[in-house]
């Protein structure tokens, strides 16, 4: 009698055996991407009278407020799980503008609460879009930031947004210790329910073009290198994480996403608290472009992009594609 050998003879393994088939490859499928984790930017301008397609943000448009209920339908709809809300004022001045509380963000945070319930609702507090020089703070004689004369205007913005019924706050605007500021606030303004999820990690990137044509926040002069974090560092990362935490932040972002997933992935691995990731408009916009000209397929990038910001530990993803996804992976 011969025995059978202890292993096959030949001497690798056979990975392509769980492959064979959709349903194999389902049962192993470490990572799954769920609508409900994604959050979907919108555009508010209070200029605006229609909608108005954004060229570099293909299928994007200027909301005005009264009209964002629309879109906020389509969103809960479609089981994506809340907006993240941009506003574009009337008037730009020296960032008061945020805090207008019948300002877009106010505004269309309320008509939508009003008509759509169900969705989570971010409110992104910047002072860019509402700046004449399209900095994200109040700027001192010299032309350089002053980040502490500009925490009690992110806070009062937070404020309005608040009060107008956003679930979240979303600093984005990397000046120091403005999520304790924005946390002191809401606290002391009764309101311990609100949300931070803090942009901690917040790259200075080359890919926020398209954004920044969107929101009409392109810096006049000079750059936001002296704000944002140096895109080579990612200890520096998880050190504004860490600070962010301290201070109250309920969540915390890593942004971009794509380029920095080993960010992400060192911040999910050292702290408990929820990582989300910002797949940003310029990420958005090569995906786009590369697939205009047939270079690639849009949907199979899109959702494999998405998978890997999952993959890399982001349990909230923002994304220009939630729309698109959502109605892909129905
Ligand atoms: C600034 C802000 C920016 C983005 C979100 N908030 C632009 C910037 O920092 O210059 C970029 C998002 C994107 O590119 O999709 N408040």
């Amino acid at each position: 009698m011969t025995l059978a050998p202890a292993r096959p003879a030949s001497a690798f393994r056979r990975f392509h055996r769980m492959r064979r088939t959709a349903a194999l490859r389902g049962l192993v499928q470490e990572t799954r991407l769920d609508p409900r984790s994604l959050l979907l930017p919108i555009f508010v301008d209070a200029r605006a009278q229609e909608p108005a397609p954004i060229a570099p943000l293909p299928g994007h448009v200027r909301w005005p407020a009264s009209r964002a209920p629309e879109i906020a339908e389509r969103a809960a709809a479609a089981g994506v799980g809340g907006l993240l809300l941009f506003g574009l004022p009337d008037e730009k001045d020296d960032g008061h503008a945020a805090a207008d509380p019948l300002g877009p963000v106010p505004s269309a945070l309320r008509a939508i609460r009003a008509r759509v319930p169900g969705l989570a609702l971010v409110a992104d507090v910047c002072l860019c879009e509402y700046t004449t020089h399209g900095h994200c703070g109040i700027l001192r004689a010299d032309g350089a930031v002053d980040n502490d004369a500009t925490l009690p205007l992110l806070a009062d913005a937070a404020l309005a947004y608040a009060d107008a019924g956003a679930d979240v706050i979303a600093p984005s605007d990397m000046m120091d210790g403005r999520v304790g500021a924005i946390r002191g606030a809401l606290d002391r303004a009764g309101r311990p329910e609100t949300a931070i999820l803090s942009y901690a990690a917040k790259f200075a990137s080359a890919f926020y073009g398209p954004f920044r044509e969107a929101a009409d926040c392109a810096p006049q002069r000079g750059d936001r290198s002296g704000y944002q974090m140096d895109p080579p560092n990612a200890r520096e990362a998880l050190a504004e994480i860490a600070a962010d935490v301290d201070e109250g932040a309920d969540a915390v972002m890593v942004k971009p996403a794509g380029p920095y997933l080993d960010v992400i992935a060192a911040a999910r691995a050292r702290f408990d608290v929820p990582v989300a990731a910002y797949q940003v408009s310029g990420e958005y916009a090569a995906l786009h472009a590369a697939a205009e000209r047939g270079w690639i397929d849009l949907r199979r990038a899109a959702l494999e992009s998405l998978t890997a910001i999952a993959r890399a530990g982001a349990t909230t993803i923002v994304t220009y594609f939630a729309l698109d996804a959502a109605e892909w992976l129905a």
